[in-house]
């Protein structure tokens, strides 16, 4: 079994139902090989981060960067586990409200800190969730992972 970390932060709801989406396109009926773990950012811990093969990050773009608590996920776990999650693949969701870059910029930067790798283009959904933003959500979750259940990443 492949272990997926999904790891979010949502103050006012719209990242929560992202991540919501995202958990179920990962725990898709097809996936038999893979392992879910779903955590807000303030409750994930190094812990998580050393059972993941893999993990998904979300996060709403605040003041042009990841939200303070993924940052804040970010500060208290580096050097716990700095050496032993290198080459890990990620991707990364943002639920933002007129860009999303900032924050897609700042979580890579500090993603190649820990060595992870990059294997899906990020998902940015700018505004309100239209009809098609749910779907989006769950292609990314599944697409994470069939990719670890097939071994591709
Ligand atoms: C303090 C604050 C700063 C924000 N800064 C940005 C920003 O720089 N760029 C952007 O696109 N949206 C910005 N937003 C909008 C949020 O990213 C957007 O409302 C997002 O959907 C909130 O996600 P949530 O509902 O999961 O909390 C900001 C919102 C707040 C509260």
């Amino acid at each position: 079994m492949k272990n997926l970390l999904i790891v979010y932060h949502s103050k006012n709801g719209k990242n929560r139902s992202m991540a919501t989406a995202v958990l179920e396109g990962a725990r898709h009926d097809d996936i038999e090989g893979v392992v879910v773990r779903f955590k807000t950012a303030p409750e994930a811990g190094a812990d998580d981060l050393l059972w993941a093969d893999g993990l998904i990050l979300g996060t709403p773009e605040n003041f042009g960067y990841m939200s303070g608590a993924l940052k804040d996920f970010f500060d208290r776990t580096f050097y716990e586990v700095e050496g032993q999650v290198e080459g890990r693949p990620y991707c990364i969701f943002v639920g933002s409200g007129n860009d999303g870059q900032g924050a897609v910029a700042s979580i890579q930067r500090i993603c190649k800190g820990y060595k992870f790798r990059e294997v899906l283009p990020p998902l940015i959904i700018v505004g309100d969730m239209s009809d098609d933003s749910p779907g989006l959500c769950r292609e990314l979750g599944m697409g994470m992972a069939a990719g670890l259940d097939a071994g591709i990443f």
